[in-house]
């Protein structure tokens, strides 16, 4: 791929495709922060970039991206309690993945309402569309939409290419390192690495374990490393016997995410994550490893 012809190209599409004012969703992510940049040099402040703080998001993830993303007019959106909501009580995985996915479609409408502009902006990748339309899941940004929606026209610039090539253009567009070589991350967020319903509290304890796991587990390049809560367990703490969360460390490496190999760690190391997980988070009383590659495993557990 010739990147500077791909990045004029893309903002001369955009151009074309959208007439008046367009949202874009903005996670922080790789791709959609490749994205926006690309949107906003095509349109200006005829872009309304919109992050929603779904309460689904890594630890200070909020913040961040505030602070990242200001001079392109970033529109925060607090909707916590929204997604709670809307999650209670459901436990099947693809019903979960729409439904986070039809509320993050819902708060776009809203804002894009106030500003009267008929245009979304995603950026969904090539293997998002071939994992929707292959039916092994419903990914967010395209099989989660809902069927009806107020937005006349959806564009995606980045719709055929890989994650590694989103990369190049993160890296030709001077975006920070810490975008243009970001662990991917779910649309469904936190919600997929619950097994089971969401609620606040396993929220709380997946976010703090994800952030061990991140922080003990970035240095050795992963394509994604993460926790989930599994389910619960018997355990001892102290003189209690505690009925705690179960917490599964996932570590991959991959080339696009259609495959993917378990990575191979010294049991120091893993043993370190562990004693760590269930030191700083009391209730949980279990810390496994997951060794399954993709296929026949996911990577994400949902
Ligand atoms: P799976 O779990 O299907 O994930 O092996 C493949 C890659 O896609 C990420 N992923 C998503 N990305 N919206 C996204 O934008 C989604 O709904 C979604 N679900 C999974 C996952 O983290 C992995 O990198």
């Amino acid at each position: 791929m010739n990147i500077q012809r791909f990045i004029d190209n893309a903002i001369e599409e955009i151009r074309q495709q959208v007439q008046g004012r367009a949202v874009i969703g903005l996670s922080g992510g790789v791709d959609s922060s490749v994205c926006a940049i690309l949107a906003h040099k095509a349109l200006g402040e005829r872009l309304v970039p919109v992050y929603v703080d779904s309460g689904l998001m890594r630890q200070f993830e909020s913040e961040r991206i505030e602070l990242l993303f200001k001079d392109l007019g970033l529109k925060r959106v607090n909707a916590n309690e929204k997604f709670l909501k809307a999650l209670r009580g459901v436990k099947d995985p693809e019903k979960k993945r729409k439904i986070v996915g039809e509320t993050f479609i819902r708060i776009f409408e809203d804002e894009a309402r106030k500003i009267k502009a008929d245009t979304l902006i995603q950026g969904t990748i090539y293997p998002d569309r071939i994992e929707s339309e292959g039916g092994i899941k419903s990914h967010h940004n395209v099989g989660g939409l809902p069927s009806t929606m107020e937005f006349k026209h959806i564009v995606e610039p980045l719709r055929d290419l890989y994650k590694d090539e989103v990369r190049d253009l993160a890296r030709a567009l001077r975006l920070p390192i810490e975008i243009s070589e970001r662990m991917p991350y779910p649309g469904p967020g936190l919600a997929v690495r619950i097994i089971g319903e969401v609620t606040r509290e396993k929220l709380e304890v997946v976010r703090a374990a994800n952030a061990i796991v991140e922080e003990e587990i970035s240095k050795f390049n992963p394509w994604q490393a993460f926790a989930a809560i599994i389910g619960k367990a018997t355990g001892v703490k102290g003189d209690n016997r505690v009925y705690g969360w179960i917490i599964a460390i996932r570590s991959v490496s991959s080339r696009d995410a259609m495959t993917a190999d378990v990575m191979e760690f010294e049991w120091k190391i893993l043993r370190q994550i562990s004693s760590k997980i269930t030191g700083e988070i009391p209730s949980v009383s279990r810390v496994v490893y997951d060794l399954t590659p993709k296929p026949p495993g996911t990577i994400e557990f949902e």
